[in-house]
């Protein structure tokens, strides 16, 4: 199964893919967290990345198409994957559609996590994500057992640098005008899918497990 995730950010994205991943044993393909991976053991696609995303701004098309088609070829990529982050621009989303109709196939789900701006804005204030593991908290919707430190590796969280409150505004206007198009795409595709983002993290899950039922 091919799904990708759509959404604001800060939508839930991550959230719901990771669990999505767990449950039908597929990779969750974050093109975010590759970059900060590349960012924190500074390779030269991390330094490239950075300057972007720091100011909230999208990494150039094709350096991320160019990181998808390797990502890709990894056997755990055979049987599907969840995409969270990518496609994120019109062009993306071709060059994810041309890569697939080459061995005959094509997305299943494009599902739309609908969350208004005004929440977006109290979710990243609020997000802690583990610079060990990068699993992601909430400090009032999904707070970690002990402050500041990570269930599951037990390493320090912290506040993404692109998570202020200036960058978020950024992000969320070329996520209006750059990303918003891919629902009208989907939609013509017949693979576009709506999800409610303002309800708790469970009620979202078993939306989306319906959809994909
Ligand atoms: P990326 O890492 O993809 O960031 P994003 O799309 O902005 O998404 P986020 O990770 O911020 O949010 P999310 O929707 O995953 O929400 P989450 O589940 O964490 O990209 C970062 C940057 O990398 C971009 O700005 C760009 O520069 C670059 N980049 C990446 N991909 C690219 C591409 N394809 N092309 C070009 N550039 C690219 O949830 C958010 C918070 O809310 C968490 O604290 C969570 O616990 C909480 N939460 C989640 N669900 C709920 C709920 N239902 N109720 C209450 N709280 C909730
Ligand atoms: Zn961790």
């Amino acid at each position: 199964m091919k799904i990708i995730m759509l959404g604001a950010p800060g939508a839930g994205k991550g959230t719901q893919a990771k669990r999505i991943a767990a449950k039908y044993s597929i990779p969750h393909i974050s093109t975010g967290d590759i970059f900060r991976a590349n960012i924190k053991n500074n390779t030269e696609l991390g330094q490239k990345a950075k300057t972007y995303m720091d100011k909230g701004e999208l990494v150039p098309d094709e350096l991320v198409v160019d990181l998808i088609m390797d990502r890709f070829k990894q056997p755990d990529a055979a049987n599907g994957y969840v995409l969270d982050g990518f496609p994120r621009t019109i062009p993306q989303a071709e060059a994810l559609d041309k890569a697939l109709a080459a061995n005959g196939e094509s997305v299943d789900f494009a599902i739309n996590v609908e969350v208004p701006d005004e929440n977006i804005i109290k979710r990243m204030g609020g997000r802690r994500a583990c610079v060990g593991c990068g699993a992601t908290y909430h400090i009032e919707f999904n707070a970690p057992k002990v402050e500041g430190v990570c269930d599951t590796c037990g390493e320090k969280l912290i506040l993404r640098d692109d998570d202020k409150p200036e960058t978020v505004k950024n992000r969320l206007s070329v996520y209006h005008d750059q990303t918003q198009p891919l629902i009208e795409y989907y939609n013509k595709k017949n693979v576009l899918r709506e999800v409610d983002g303002t309800m708790a993290m469970d009620d979202v899950f078993n939306a989306i497990v319906e959809i994909l039922a």
